[in-house]
C-alpha cells in the first residue's frame, strides 16, 4: 500500500516536472537607469521579471554585464524572490539603446553566434536567472531575419543541451519584437517558424506608435489598442503575428508605464491628433506614469479616456500627454485574455504609481 502510494506520488511529480510550459506571463521590465530599487519591486504582482540590459561586446560577441550593473544584476533574482518565491527572472540583452549593427554582425556568422549563445547561458546561470530575453531592435532586412532565425534555433539547442548536461530546468528564452510580424519599412517578415520552435514566447512591443520625437506635428495615442484607418495599433500588431502563424499562446502584449508629451499649437484644440509642435515636457518628452499622476494633481489637468482607441490622455494649458491609465490597462489585459494570448508585459515597473497599474493588470487577468 505504502509503495503504491509512493509510486503514485512519484508519477504525479513526474507529470508536474514535464509540464514546464508557462500558463500565464504577467511580465515587467526593470532597468537600473530608472533609479528604482530592485528591493522595492512588488514582485507578487508579476510571474516574470526582466532585468535589463546585458550588453553585447562588439569585439568578442560575448554577452556581458557592465561592472556598474553587476551588484544589482547578480542579486536580482534573490532580491525579487523575497516577496514572491515563485517569480521567474530573465536577463534581457540589448535594448533600444544598443548598437543594432553589433547584433546583425554577431548573428551573421556561426562562430560569433556561438560566442553569444555560450556566454549568455553561462551568464544567466552564474547570476541565477531563470531565462534570457533578446532585445535586438530590430533585424530589418531578409539576411538579418534569416540570421535571427538561425540564432534562435541554435540558442534553443544549446539551452536544451545545457539543461540535459546540468540536470536543471532549461533556461527560458524570450525575445522582445516589433509590434508587427514584419519590419515596418521593408515588409520583411520575422522568421516565424524559428520563433515558434525556439522561443517560449515573444514580448510584442505594442507601444511607441506616436511620440514627439518622430511624430512632432500632432498629438497621438502612443499605445493605441485600436486605431481606425491606421496601421499603428496593438490589435493590428497582434493580428499580424497570429496571421503569420504564431500561436497566441506564444505572445505577450506590451504596454507602457509611461507617456509621451506634446506642446499643443492651440490650447483649445486638445483632442487626439490635434496640431502640436514637439515635446511638451523637457528632454525627449517622455514621462513615467507616476510623474503623470503628479502632473495631473499639480496642474488640475483634464483627464480623458477614449474607449474607441483605448488610450488615456490629459492636458493642461498647451501641455498634452498621451498614456495608459487604469482603464486602458484593464481593457488591454481583457483583450489579451480574450484573444487567447499568453499574457502581457510592461515597460517599466519603476514608473508605476503605488503599483496601481500592475495591480490593475494582475487583477484583471485573474489567477
Ligand atoms: C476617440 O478618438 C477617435 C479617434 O481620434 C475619435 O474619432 C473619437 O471621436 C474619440 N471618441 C470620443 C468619445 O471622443
Amino acid at each position: 500500500m505504502a509503495l503504491t502510494k509512493t509510486l503514485f506520488l512519484l508519477f504525479l511529480l513526474s507529470l508536474f516536472h514535464v509540464s514546464t510550459a508557462q500558463t500565464v506571463v504577467k511580465g515587467g521590465y526593470w532597468f537600473p537607469g530608472s533609479g528604482f530599487a530592485v528591493s522595492s519591486i512588488n514582485s507578487a504582482l508579476f510571474t516574470h521579471l526582466y532585468c535589463a540590459f546585458a550588453d553585447l561586446d562588439p569585439q568578442t560577441y560575448q554577452v556581458t554585464i557592465s561592472s556598474a550593473n553587476k551588484p544589482q544584476f547578480s542579486t536580482f533574482t534573490q532580491t525579487v524572490q523575497q516577496k514572491n518565491p515563485s517569480v521567474k527572472t530573465l536577463l534581457s540583452i540589448g535594448g533600444g539603446g544598443a548598437n543594432v549593427n553589433t547584433f546583425a554582425s554577431m548573428a551573421s556568422q556561426s562562430g560569433s553566434r556561438k560566442s553569444f549563445i555560450d556566454s549568455s547561458i553561462k551568464l544567466a546561470r552564474s547570476n541565477n536567472f531563470h531565462g534570457l530575453d533578446l532585445d535586438w531592435e530590430y533585424p530589418s532586412d531578409s539576411t538579418q531575419m534569416t540570421n535571427f532565425g538561425s540564432l534562435l534555433t541554435e540558442w534553443k539547442a544549446a539551452v536544451a543541451a545545457e539543461a540535459k548536461a546540468s540536470g536543471r530546468q532549461p533556461l527560458l528564452l524570450s525575445a522582445a519584437v516589433l509590434y508587427l510580424s514584419y519590419y515596418y519599412s521593408t515588409s520583411v517578415p520575422y522568421p516565424i517558424q524559428a520563433i515558434s520552435n525556439s522561443l517560449d514566447w515573444i514580448n510584442v512591443m505594442t507601444y511607441d506608435f506616436y511620440g514627439p520625437g518622430w511624430s512632432a506635428s500632432a498629438t497621438g495615442p502612443p499605445a493605441a489598442l485600436y486605431n481606425p484607418g491606421k496601421r499603428e495599433s496593438g490589435d493590428n500588431g497582434i493580428n499580424s503575428w497570429i496571421q503569420a502563424g504564431l500561436s497566441p499562446k506564444k505572445i505577450a502584449l506590451g504596454f507602457p508605464f509611461y507617456g509621451w508629451s506634446w506642446r499643443l499649437t492651440n490650447a483649445n484644440n486638445h483632442g487626439l491628433f490635434a496640431p502640436a509642435n514637439g515635446a511638451g515636457l523637457a528632454g525627449d518628452g517622455s514621462i513615467g506614469y507616476n510623474g503623470i499622476k503628479q502632473f495631473i494633481a499639480q496642474n488640475s489637468a483634464t483627464k480623458v479616456f477614449n474607449a474607441t482607441v483605448v488610450t488615456d490622455y490629459c492636458y493642461s494649458g498647451t501641455t498634452w500627454i498621451g498614456y495608459d491609465d487604469t482603464q486602458s490597462i484593464s481593457t488591454k489585459v481583457s483583450y489579451a485574455k480574450q484573444k487567447g494570448l499568453l499574457g502581457y508585459f510592461a515597460w517599466h515597473v519603476g514608473a508605476d504609481d503605488n503599483w496601481v497599474l500592475s495591480t490593475t493588470a494582475s487583477q484583471t487577468w485573474g489567477a
